[in-house]
This record gives C-alpha cells, structure tokens and sequence, in this order.
C-alpha cells in the first residue's frame, strides 16, 4: 500500500476518518483547526468527516456535537457558519466497537461508495485501542484500492514503554508504509517550538555559543498548574515519565540540542534529532537515583480553596506510586555538549503554568568588578519562552546608576504580541495542514520513538528495582519536593522560578 501522489489532484476532497470521533480531542482540538484551516482558505480540497466509535450516536448527534465544540474551541471567534456548513457536508456516524470487522466494511463500503482518493485516518481513541484498529483496517483493507493516497495519524502515547512501542510500530508498518505515519506530539506543532529550530539556525550570532565552552547548563522545565483532572485512569498507569518525559521533554531537548540539519525537510531535521537521542548517556540504576527525582503533589490550602492531594483524586489508587512531578539530570556525550548538564522537570499542580527553555551561560573568566554584584554571579542566561507569555528574553548585568557600584540584572526582551500582534495558530491547525500537505517534519519519526522509549525505560526499570512505599509529597501548589531543590544544589545550581 504504497502512497502515490501522481493521479491525486491538489484539491480532491479528503475522507478524514475520526476513530474515537465521540472524545473531548475531536470536539475540542480537530474540528476547531479544521475549522480554522477552511476559513484562512489555507486547505483547499474539502474535506468530509467520518466518524467512528462505539457510543449510541448518530449523525445528526455527531454534527450537532462537532458544531458546538467550533463555536466554543474555535481560536477566532466569532465563528461563520457559512465556513463550517460545507464542512459538514457528506458528514457520517459510523457506530460500531472496534473489535468488529462488520463496522470496518460498512466503512469501506462508504468510502468506496463516495469515491475518495484521499483519504486520512486519525486515531483519536485510546492507545489501547489503536493495534485492535490498525489490524482491522488491514483485514478490511478495500480502501487501499484505487486511492491515491492513505495517511494516518497517531496521538501519544505511542506505547505505554519499548515493548508495547515496538508492538505498535510492528503493527502500522504491517498496513502504512512510514511516509503514511503521522505520529503527533503537539508539542512540536506550537509555533514557539518550531521557532526553537528557526532562532539557532536563522541567525548568526548564537550558535557559536550553543556549545559546552560557554553554557553552564541547560534547564527545561514544563510546569502546570492542573491535576490530573478528568483523567486519572489514564495517568495513573502512566505518570509524569510517561506522559510528558518520554515524549514532549525529550523532543524539546532534541531541538535545544541537535546539529544544523543539512536541509529544513522531514528527514534531514530528524535524523539531527535521532543523533541526540543516541548520545544521550545511558544510567546505571544506582545512577538513575541519583540523577533523577520524583513526587507527587499532597493537599494544600490556598485562599479558600481546599485541593485534594494526587492520592484523594477519584480514580487513582490510594496506594498509588505513580509520579506527579519528575526532574531529571541528562549528559549528551558528543562534542558540543560534553559534560554539559540538562535539567529537565516537568510536573502537575506547580505554582505557574510555564513552559521554558534556559541556557545559563557560563562565569566570565575572571571577574574584574569589585562591586556589588546583585544580577548573580553568572547573570547571562537565555530564556525560551515557549508558553503561555511566549518570547524570548536574555539577561545580563549592567551598572545600576548612581554613585554606589552596583551591577543589576536587566534583560532584552522579544515579545511574540508586541512583535506580532496576533493569536497564534494552535499546533493542531499547523500538524493537520502539514498532514495533508504529506510534510512530515513536525512528526515524530518512528525510530525517534522506540529511542525515546529505550531511554526512559532505563529511567523506568531502575525506579521499579527501588520500590517505594511512599513517594516524596509536594504540597500542590508549590515547586515540586524538596529533594529536588536539593538535587540541583549540591550541583552548585538553582532551579529558575519561571513566572
Ligand atoms: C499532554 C499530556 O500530552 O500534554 C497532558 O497528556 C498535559 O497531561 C498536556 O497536560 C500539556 O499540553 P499543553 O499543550 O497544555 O502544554
């Protein structure tokens, strides 16, 4: 089933297939980028939603559905009906569980019927659904016939750890070829990450301190203010390594640190990354313990609000060891990097919602200022500012007026409002334009995957050699355990208190 592109016209229309088409992501996420993707005229094939999944819906139901989640998710309001009427045009619900060939012929059968020769599948069911799914489209494989191309798309997780990732990927590449693979981490869709690639390598005067003689150390933090939410079953079985570690840390890690690719195209950028994940340097268990740190948020009081502790959420068992709050202490072993320290740390129920990027940049050789120095000792550091306030700032010291000698940190700054002015597209608008377009670059490539996994594995297998009974409480609201303050200081370093 290969993909070929010479008899497909630029603007047939699309048969996009939404497994799991009943889920909060359809509603909240897909239908508002299609949305806005029509109504910026930036797609022009149309496109025909079909929905599959197992709730008692019909298709009147799934339009009215989809329709209230554009009028409420859509980024630029107010929304125009005459742009998402067409939309629904063709529009059909397709019930059925996914175990069952029956639903997956009806299937065919209707995209026969109509004549696709485009046609996307997106997986936005749970992952543990996803190899019931691909299997059956390859056992009711009609729509392989005669169609110009077939893609799909797969949501993280890929895989709950390397065996399952490998199981997965056995399974896609059973039915896709991988140019037909769009695997998502959202990640890399936001305009502020694929703006990481666009600062090192558009201008000039960085990169030649991009490298292990003038950085200190790299720190990248993903701090959320929320719980687990609505989704603790889920969580639970995953934690912090799983859901954001193994997949979003480590690609923001791969940009910060990759070698200019040859070209800006699909492959190119991701072979850059997969050298990264390739050096980074494997722990030991004894090694793990020491360079990593967990936790999980407790009860706290602010105001007047009571919040509940990680193990008082519904659904999360009361005994449970599963991770809120990870930080972790990463060596790239390759010339640039070189004993350069990456602290990432990611964790739910933090003081502020922040998601940056740091290079601290190293001590000036000597210092010739015998003033008061109140910017730090190393006052040079460079902030990614990825979201929500997104920017750029770079600080340093500069002599505070007056008659006292004093250096006083002060910062440059780049504002993506005041630079810009406008809403920034959401990453899904961007991720399903790039589908469609057949550009891959913004898409997890599948050996990126099972590297990720080979990593974190190690991570995972050591804190399972160590039991815990009880794992370190952070009160929610607050800046993680305290043993990850200490971790980072005995370096001689402190964490950044991102606002
Ligand atoms: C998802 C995780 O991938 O990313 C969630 O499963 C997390 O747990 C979310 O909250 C964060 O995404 P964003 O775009 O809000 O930073």
């Amino acid at each position: 089933m290969k993909t070929k592109h010479s008899n497909s016209k630029q603007d047939d229309p699309v048969a996009l297939i939404i497994f799991g088409v009943t889920g909060d992501l359809t509603r909240r996420k897909l239908l508002p980028a299609i949305y806005q993707l029509v109504s910026e005229e930036l797609i022009s094939n149309p496109i025909h939603i079909i929905g599959f999944a197992r709730r008692p819906w019909d298709t009147g139901k799934m339009k009215d559905v989809l329709i209230e989640g554009i009028n409420e998710y859509a980024r630029v309001k107010p929304v125009d009906s005459n742009i998402f009427h067409p939309l629904f045009k063709g529009v059909k619900y397709i019930k059925s569980s996914f175990e069952n060939e029956e639903g997956f012929q009806k299937l065919n059968k209707f995209i026969d019927k109509i004549g696709y020769k485009k046609v996307l599948f997106y997986l936005a069911t749970p992952p543990n659904a996803y190899i019931t799914i691909i299997e059956n489209l390859y056992t009711c494989r009609q729509y392989s016939k005669n169609k110009s191309w077939v893609r799909i798309v797969v949501e993280k997780p890929f895989g709950n750890d390397l065996e399952s990732a490998l199981d997965l990927e056995e399974s896609l590449h059973h039915c896709f070829e991988e140019q037909q693979i769009y695997r998502i981490d959202h990640y890399l869709g936001k305009e502020t990450v694929q703006n990481i690639l666009v600062f090192r390598f558009a201008n000039g005067i960085f990169e030649p301190l991009w490298n292990r003689h003038y950085v200190d150390h790299v720190q990248i933090t993903v701090a959320e203010t929320v719980g687990v939410e609505t989704r603790a079953g889920y969580f639970d079985n995953s934690g912090v390594i799983r859901d954001m570690f193994a997949n979003h840390m480590l690609q923001l890690l791969t940009l910060t640190a990759m070698e200019a690719p040859y070209a800006f195209n699909a492959n190119s950028v991701r072979d850059e990354k997969m050298k990264v994940l390739r050096s980074l340097r494997p722990m030991n268990d004894k090694e793990v313990m020491h360079n990593t740190v967990r936790g999980q948020y407790g009860k706290n009081i602010q105001g007047n609000n009571k919040i509940k502790g990680y193990l008082e959420e519904e659904r999360v068992r009361s005994n449970s060891t599963t991770e809120t709050y990870m930080a972790a202490k990463i060596f790239i072993d390759n010339w640039r990097w070189a004993n350069v320290p990456f602290y990432l740390r990611s964790g739910k129920m933090l003081p502020n919602r922040a998601t940056e990027i740091a290079i601290q940049f190293k001590q000036v050789p000597l210092s010739l200022f015998n003033w008061k120095n109140m910017a730090g000792d190393a006052p040079n550091v460079l902030v990614l500012r990825l979201q929500p306030d997104e920017g750029i700032n770079l600080s340093f010291g500069a002599k505070k007026p007056g008659q006292t000698n004093q250096i006083s940190p002060v910062v440059m700054e780049f504002c993506y409002k005041e630079a810009f002015g406008e809403i920034p597209p959401e990453a899904y608008e961007r991720l399903l334009l790039d589908c469609i377009h057949g550009d891959q670059t913004l898409f997890t490539r599948n050996d990126e995957v099972l590297e990720q996994w080979r990593y974190v594995s190690g991570i995972i297998n050591a804190w399972g050699e160590d039991p815990t009974l009880k794992l370190p409480q952070y009160p929610a609201g607050t800046w993680g355990p305290v043993d990850a303050r200490d971790f980072i200081e005995k370096d001689g370093r402190v964490w950044r208190e991102p606002s």
